[in-house]
């Protein structure tokens, strides 16, 4: 990931934070809390925090939070809200690839919409990373883009165009789209794939797909079909 790439998350940042700002943490960020809990567990990290919905809420429940996000305005952001809210977390400007914690340290990482922002070899490298840096049973709660989502299908229609580009399969940019994040790359991928490719050393302990409401925008009908990972580190 390169430094363009934390620039452009940071335009998109600036149009869309009081969209994202209302969001509440997804449930089942509050079930993963839930389960650290019983299990007195507490180091977690958040990866691609944005602007902290799910970090707020970890360090709220008294857990030893951190975060990270490749853009400069997510982490200014989100460090602000923290400091409004008179909580504590450490947030870092890194790669997802990158993420600042001893090995096997953590007893949890989440990422939440983030892990598909690359090529395969991007979210294999930064499966691997956070495999390293969770201690053993540790756990992974992860969302991944599905082919099925209709924005993969719309990317490779702009291929056709001539508007976008099939970096490898299933790995689209499309430099014009305006409307959302397309124009830096996207993964699509199947639940075969996630088993086969990014998840060495990890028991599944849930992989639900997770369609969204249709919805229409700029003319088109959408809908978003995503993989909810929960995923543990291997004991041995
Ligand atoms: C769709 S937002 C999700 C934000 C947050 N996880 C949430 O659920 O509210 C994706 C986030 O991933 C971050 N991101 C994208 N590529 C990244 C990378 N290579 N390394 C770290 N963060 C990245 C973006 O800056 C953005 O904040």
């Amino acid at each position: 990931m390169t430094q363009v790439e934390g620039q452009a998350w940071d335009t998109i940042w600036a149009r869309w934070a009081s969209v994202w700002e209302a969001r509440p943490p997804e449930p089942a960020v509050v079930d993963l809390v839930a389960r650290l809990k019983g299990e007195g567990r507490r180091g977690v990290h958040d990866l691609g925090c944005g602007l902290g919905r799910h970090l707020l809420f970890l360090a709220a429940e008294g857990l030893d939070a951190s975060g990270s996000d490749i853009s400069q305005t997510a982490v200014r952001e989100c460090c602000r809200r923290l400091r409004q809210a008179g909580l504590a977390a450490q947030v870092t400007l890194s790669d997802m690839a990158d993420i600042q914690a001893d090995d096997g340290s953590l007893d949890a990482v989440i990422a939440w919409d983030v892990l598909y922002h690359g090529t395969l070899a991007e979210m294999k490298g930064a499966t691997a990373a956070i495999h390293r840096k969770l201690a053993p049973g540790g756990y992974l709660l992860a969302t991944f883009n599905s082919v099925e989502s209709t924005s993969c299908q719309r990317s490779r229609e702009a291929v056709a165009r001539g508007e976008g580009e099939e970096l490898e399969p299933n790995t689209f940019v499309v430099p014009g789209d305006v409307d959302s994040d397309k124009a830096l790359p996207h993964h699509y991928t199947t639940a075969g794939e996630l088993r086969r490719e990014l998840l060495a050393g990890f028991q599944v302990l849930s992989l639900t797909r997770h369609g969204s409401p249709k919805y229409k925008m700029s003319g088109k009908t959408h809908q978003r079909v995503v993989w909810h990972l929960l995923a543990r580190k291997m004991e041995r």
